[in-house]
């Protein structure tokens, strides 16, 4: 008997139905293949992987998180509403905050207390020149209405991990001593602690993840490696704890496509790693090794470029797997028991300023199917190298490079790059397993593969994502999970006839939502259709 896949298009499940290009044509020939190897697990992946950045930089935290609580638009204690009605969708594993190089000019002392009594500073970004045509304002001075309380608050309504940078350029390591103390101490034992009492906190924010500065090596004092670990080992030597595991990250290289900084890593650690009289071995300290990764731009905008220039970035984007285990494998020579993880804190494309929505909004980008794609295939990453990977912070939320939110005001709009969270999401917390992906190469000039993509298991629920490339070329693929049998398919497809199509604060619903639909199969064999330039979700219940 010929064996059939019955396929029924599902409204109920919320998500718009479209037809999907190239999903039932005849002409599609079935060359690739996917194995699931389920008794090869990687690790757990962590929900911090699924994090995010938020730097006092041009529209991200005013005009892109917080409006005020007097504002006419809609809010909650002052944050956007529409931003943490989104947030919560894509439950966010953490959030990296107030930066990025802002972080080393910060004074956390500045954004506490009563907000008609906060200092008003230059913000760390006023020289850029994108900034000299933007009227005065927050992008270019810092109002400090924004600050530990109101971020961490924040943290708490969207439902994320806070993750803070403290300043290692401008400020002693007396101040990171008495910011942990005013986040983490329990009232009524000391006196930063009280303050946070006054303020209106009782409950101690037990905040974990510290960041001992940012981009030493450039923004973040122009360190070499040698004078950061002088930095990280003073910083570092005596933090209070208040009952709270502090995780503590070094800084580490910034990387692009066609470099990796292992110098960075290799003289840091030697340096970390040379013995004191001190009661720890110094790499012992740290929980994460910081790792930045801009993928770049190819074009002339992010909405603007060839079809060699897709390829061209997604290549380059993909590069971040080279980041990961060149860092990894550089690592293990100080770390012999593998504890000290990579955060990947910052990540994401880097197009040329020309797209943004406002002009206090530096750095502010649109985004297209390209941006999807390459959010897509740096998660999946991250998930095959699970076991390597903690933490991770795409850059940055909204109105910035990489967003998923584009606002002006009372104007909103989401990118494609938050439809791709929203089907990733149900990674956080699965057991990463081992996938071979063979297909066609997309773009042999390019070296750029045919299909990939990652897998998790929870239980018998088997969540696949699943990337394809090519312009031209659907991908008929048998779907391989030796020793199981499936019980159930569902499919989440994200695929548009324009690439380059965007959503904009005038046009906010141009990009077409995923397309879900259930699969039904009557003996366990599988092969779906991944259509051109698409990112894919399977949804498995296997018996
Ligand atoms: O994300 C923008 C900037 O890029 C950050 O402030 C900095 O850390 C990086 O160079």
């Amino acid at each position: 008997m010929k064996r059939r896949l019955f396929v029924k298009n599902v409204s109920s499940l919320g998500l718009a139905y479209t037809f999907v290009r190239n999903y039932t044509s005849s002409a599609v020939i079935r060359d690739s293949r996917i194995e699931v190897i389920l008794d090869e697990p990687i690790a757990t992946i962590q929900p911090e992987v699924y994090g995010h950045f938020a730097e006092h930089i041009g529209g991200v935290i005013y005009d892109g998180i917080w409006v005020g609580e007097q504002s006419k638009i809609p809010n909650v204690n002052g944050f956007r509403k529409d931003i943490i009605d989104h947030l919560l969708r894509i439950q966010p594993g953490s959030l990296r905050w107030p930066g990025g190089c802002f972080a080393d000019s910060y004074n956390w002392k500045d954004g506490i207390g009563p907000m008609n009594t906060r200092p008003r500073r230059a913000n760390f970004w006023i020289n850029t020149p994108f900034l000299q045509k933007a009227p005065d304002g927050p992008s270019k001075y810092e109002p400090n209405h924004f600050g530990t309380d109101e971020f961490l608050k924040f943290c708490e309504l969207i439902d994320t991990v806070p993750y803070l940078a403290a300043n290692a350029r401008t400020l002693p390591a007396q101040d990171l001593i008495d910011w942990v103390e005013y986040c983490n101490a329990p009232p009524g034992t000391t006196s930063y602690g009280d303050m946070r009492v006054a303020n209106g906190r009782t409950d101690p924010y037990n905040v974990s993840l510290w960041g001992i500065g940012n981009e030493s090596w450039g923004c973040g004092g122009d360190m070499i490696p040698e004078d950061y670990a002088e930095i990280f080992r003073r910083f570092t030597s005596f933090i209070p704890s208040f009952q709270t595991n502090l995780k503590l990250v070094a800084v580490g290289p910034s990387d692009g496509y066609n470099k990796r900084d292992l110098d960075w890593t290799r003289r840091l650690f030697t340096r970390l790693a040379e013995p004191s009289n001190s009661w720890t071995y110094i790499p012992d300290r740290i929980a994460g090794y910081s790792v930045h990764f801009y993928c770049g731009t190819a074009g002339e905008s992010s909405i603007n470029f060839t079809d060699d220039e897709w390829y061209q970035l997604l290549w380059q984007s993909d590069q971040m797997e080279k980041v990961i285990t060149e860092h990894w494998d550089a690592l293990g020579a100080f770390d012999l028991d593998r504890k000290i993880k990579l955060y990947v804190d910052e990540w994401g494309a880097w197009h040329k300023q020309k797209t943004e929505v406002h002009n206090t909004h530096l750095f502010g980008q649109t985004s297209t199917m390209r941006d999807a794609l390459i959010a897509a295939l740096s998660l999946d990453t991250f998930n095959r190298h699970a076991d390597k990977v903690a933490v991770g912070n795409i850059a940055q939320l909204v109105n910035n490079l990489q967003s998923l939110f584009l606002t002006h005001e009372d104007r909103f709009a989401v990118t494609p790059n938050f439809h791709v969270f929203e089907m990733y999401k149900h990674h956080q917390n699965g057991q990463s397993v081992r996938v071979k992906f063979s297909a066609p190469v997309s773009s042999a000039d390019k070296g750029l593969w045919g299909l990939n993509g990652s897998a998790s298991l929870k239980g018998k629920t088997l969540y696949m994502t699943v990337v394809n490339p090519s312009l031209t070329e659907a991908r008929e693929t048998d779907i391989v999970i030796p020793g199981a049998k499936i019980q159930s398919v569902r499919t989440i497809t994200f695929t548009e006839d324009d690439v380059r199509a965007h959503n904009n604060l005038k046009n906010p619903n141009a990009v077409k939502d995923p397309v879900e639909k259930i699969i039904e199969s009557s003996n366990g064999q599988l092969t779906v259709q991944f259509p051109t330039a698409s990112v894919n979700a399977l949804i498995l219940e296997l018996e």
